[in-house]
């Protein structure tokens, strides 16, 4: 794992770096005295009121008051996070980013893989002007000039050995693009008689279309054929740049379109990226070839809060959108938005925003349906609604996917929702779904301590207190997510409470990537809302000194938290409440609730 970078070479960057230089090679500058003036880049203007100064290595909009250092520039101008933004200066500069704890930074073992697929790029791309054929394909497809530019869209040339004879002349070459998976190596399965030992090209005659990592680098290409031949696509191979089930084609380039992007919409295929985009609705990206995977979404929610899946009407398209459900039931909770379009048989939707125009595809968006929606339609129309039989198949086939909602709220809602689609109480589906398990503990096991609260039960305000006491630990001392098992972090996040999510979230991605310190577990938080909170919690004293303390701390506190969380302590909590009359109108329902499912299950909740 990459240490922090270290302060003084930030330091020396900014020494060696000049502002004029790096905003003057992405915005056009004009001197002006002591300063250099344009418009800011940053929100619409017509008479130049953003100004950099040589001086101060400073930028400061009087407009908007956009302001701040090379380094911030670039990130708010190239979309890059402070890492990212460190190391594009860093290569500018002719620097190596050093990393903390001697660690040598990832060394780049991959840069000669980048520079050989940047070289196919351009290859195709130069390939392109030379072919008439693939520029009428182009043409009849409707991309002009911009769009084909924008995307880096080329062609590879009907020949075995284009790119090979180009960039393919030494042994060492050969290796590296046989490793970025531009060229195959002949062997006797593909071999025909008379063929001389070697390799050729693995594209050839194709539409190039990039595929680019958030930086922009080429990291893999899909080709399509000009005629109607099979395959009709072909994919780069996975190799060590390209994992076809992380990338998401277009993200770049919607990245780039938009400066802080709210929605995503998930297409699925290249054309509909590029055409949508050339229209207008720059926020399309496309899985590439596969289902949507759960690390796509947790990519997506990363960048944004909505996100929706935009599928064919046909059967293929119903398929693929119900496996993306499948993925995406794990990842939903307050703050985010999943919805599905489907679109009128026999439409893609390269086909239809250019019959109807930007303008009414995006009105099909606010019929989209949400997730709970689409669930209950879906499962609706599988079984014999009107028959008994058909209603307890619908309980099994949404119990496993119900099951993994990891929020209290969400899941409640859905179940509310489908015991209307099913005609029963939502209290007795709820237990329907919910089979015999616990519910306070989703190991089995009985809640910890119950009926004995360590924190008394008027103390909600204290159960916040909790969860803010962990994050900061963790913020702290990330070690100290050893404190909590893989169970302790499915429990946590069945609680419904402020902060548990974001606690939830951190313990698992530190149990997944530990990274090594404070900054480091911060900057995999810097493209996301919950960084201002999390950095505040940083820039506070910790009164835990070291990691082993900080540890045990988590343990109770998650311990705690988890147990408070049973239904029994929690009607406990509530009952005490109400009967100081002190209840507000969310608390009673919930009250309201729990009694009714006391009732209804006609046992006592699970306290011991
Ligand atoms: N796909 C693939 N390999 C294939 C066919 C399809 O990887 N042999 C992927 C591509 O990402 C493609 C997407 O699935 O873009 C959708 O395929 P399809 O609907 O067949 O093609 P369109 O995108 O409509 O392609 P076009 O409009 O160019 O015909
Ligand atoms: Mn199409």
């Amino acid at each position: 794992m990459a240490g922090r970078i270290p302060q003084h070479f930030i330091d020396e960057l900014i020494a060696r770096t000049d502002i004029v230089e790096v905003i003057g090679s992405r915005v056009p500058l004009k001197r002006g005295g002591k300063e250099y003036k344009a418009c800011c880049p940053f929100h619409d203007e017509k008479s130049p009121s953003f100004t950099v100064s040589a001086d101060k290595q400073f930028y400061h909009c009087f407009g908007c008051g956009a302001h701040g250092t090379a380094l911030g520039f670039v990130m708010e101008y190239d979309h890059l996070s402070f890492v990212e933004a460190v190391e594009e200066l860093a290569a500018r500069a002719g620097l190596e980013v050093p990393r903390e704890g001697g660690a040598a930074a990832p060394a780049h073992p991959n840069d000669e893989l980048y520079i050989a697929m940047e070289r196919a790029l351009l290859f195709f791309r130069q390939s392109l002007s030379g072919e008439p054929r693939a520029r009428e394909y182009l043409d009849r497809r409707g991309l002009d000039a911009e769009i084909t530019q924008r995307f880096g869209i080329g062609y590879a040339p009907a020949r075995w050995d284009g790119l090979l004879n180009r960039y393919g002349t030494t042994e060492d070459e050969r290796q590296v693009l046989l490793r970025g998976g531009l060229i195959i190596e002949r062997n006797r399965e593909n071999a025909r008689p008379g063929d001389a030992p070697g390799f050729y090209d693995r594209f050839r005659d194709r539409v190039m279309f990039p595929i680019r990592d958030t930086r922009g680098r080429t990291i893999g290409f899909g080709g399509r054929v000009l005629d109607s031949s099979e395959p009709k696509y072909l994919n780069s191979p996975e190799t060590e740049l390209f994992h076809k089930g992380r990338e998401l084609y277009g993200l770049f380039e919607a990245r780039q379109a938009t400066r802080s992007l709210q929605r995503l919409m998930v297409v699925e295929g290249y054309m509909d990226v590029v055409s949508l985009h050339q229209s207008g609705v720059t926020y399309a990206v496309a899985t590439l070839g596969t289902a949507t995977t759960p690390e796509h979404l947790t990519r997506i929610f990363r960048l944004v809060g909505e996100v929706v899946f935009c599928f064919d009407g046909d059967r293929a398209g119903r398929a693929a959108a119900w496996r993306a459900l499948e993925n995406a039931v794990g990842e939903v909770k307050q703050g985010r938005q999943v919805r599905f379009l489907f679109l009128p048989d026999g439409h893609d939707p390269d086909t239809l925003v250019r019959e109807e125009g930007a303008e009414a595809f995006e009105a099909r968006l606010a019929s989209a349906l949400p997730l709970s929606d689409y669930f209950i339609r879906e499962l609706s129309s599988r079984v014999e609604m009107t028959s008994v039989d058909g209603r307890a198949k619908l309980v099994e086939l949404a119990r496993p996917l119900v099951r993994r909602i990891p929020s209290d709220v969400y899941r409640e809602l859905l179940v509310t929702q489908l015991a209307e689609a099913v005609r029963m109480s939502p209290g007795r589906l709820g237990e329907l779904l919910g089979g015999d398990e616990s519910p306070g503990r989703p190991d089995g096991q009985p809640p910890r301590h119950a009926g004995r609260p360590l924190l008394g039960p008027s103390s909600s305000a204290g159960r916040g207190n909790l969860v803010r006491q962990a994050i900061t630990l963790l913020v702290h001392h990330p070690a100290a997510a050893s404190g909590a098992t893989a169970a302790d972090i499915e429990a946590l996040a069945l609680i419904d409470r402020p902060g548990i999510a974001l606690l939830a979230e951190l313990l698992a991605q530190i149990r997944e990537d530990a990274p090594a310190s404070t900054a480091a577990l911060l900057e995999r938080w810097r493209d996301r809302p919950e960084l201002a909170s999390l950095a505040r919690l940083a820039a506070l004293e910790c009164l835990v000194a070291d990691a082993v303390q900080a540890t045990g701390e988590l343990r109770s506190a998650v311990s705690r938290l988890i147990h408070e969380e049973s239904p029994a302590h929690r009607l406990d909590t509530l009952l005490a409440k109400a009967r100081e009359d002190a209840l507000t109108d969310q608390e009673k329902l919930e009250l309201q609730g729990l009694l009714r499912t006391k009732g209804q299950s006609g046992r006592a909740p699970p306290a011991k």
